[in-house]
């Protein structure tokens, strides 16, 4: 079933000269960017973002990470674009993600994880109306 998901491209990547490769990874599997947009997250924006983590002893450091530079934020839809794009990226920690994922592949932290992307259609819903208000259902 097509399905939307919230991809934002994070400071480290961006950093680090990774957006291209990303996103061509996200083309190449078939899946397509609906929306793009380069910016920065505030500290209002990053709390609301990260609704279910503020509360996490790993929060601070995750803020302070997230507010340092700017970052890509996409739209991106494919059929069962959600978990595809979950796949891709590849488990949360770097340095435990399988190789062939993005996270495998370029990261050797458990924070500089170098993409986000949301985790189920409710959480893609919320995501979306977030940082794309234009596109909200
Ligand atoms: P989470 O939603 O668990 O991971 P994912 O990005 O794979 O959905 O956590 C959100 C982000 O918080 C994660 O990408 C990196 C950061 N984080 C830490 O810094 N330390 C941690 O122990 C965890 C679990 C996450
Ligand atoms: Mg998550």
């Amino acid at each position: 079933m097509a399905e939307r998901s919230l991809v934002l491209i994070k400071p480290d990547a961006v950093r680090r000269g990774l957006v291209g490769e990303i996103i061509g990874r996200l083309e190449r599997k078939g899946l397509a960017v609906d929306a793009m947009r380069l910016r920065t997250m505030d500290r209002a924006l990053a709390d609301q973002h990260y609704a279910e983590h503020v509360e996490r002893d790993f929060y601070p450091p995750l803020r302070d990470f997230m507010t340092s530079g700017n970052l890509v934020a996409l739209v991106v839809s494919g059929d069962e674009a959600i978990a595809v794009i979950r796949t891709l990226i590849g488990s949360t920690d770097g340095r435990k993600a399988a190789p062939g994922s993005i996270r495998g592949d370029f990261s050797l932290s458990n924070r500089e994880n170098l993409v986000h992307a949301s985790d189920s259609v409710d959480s893609a819903k919320r995501e979306i109306a977030l940082w794309f208000p234009e596109l909200a259902e």
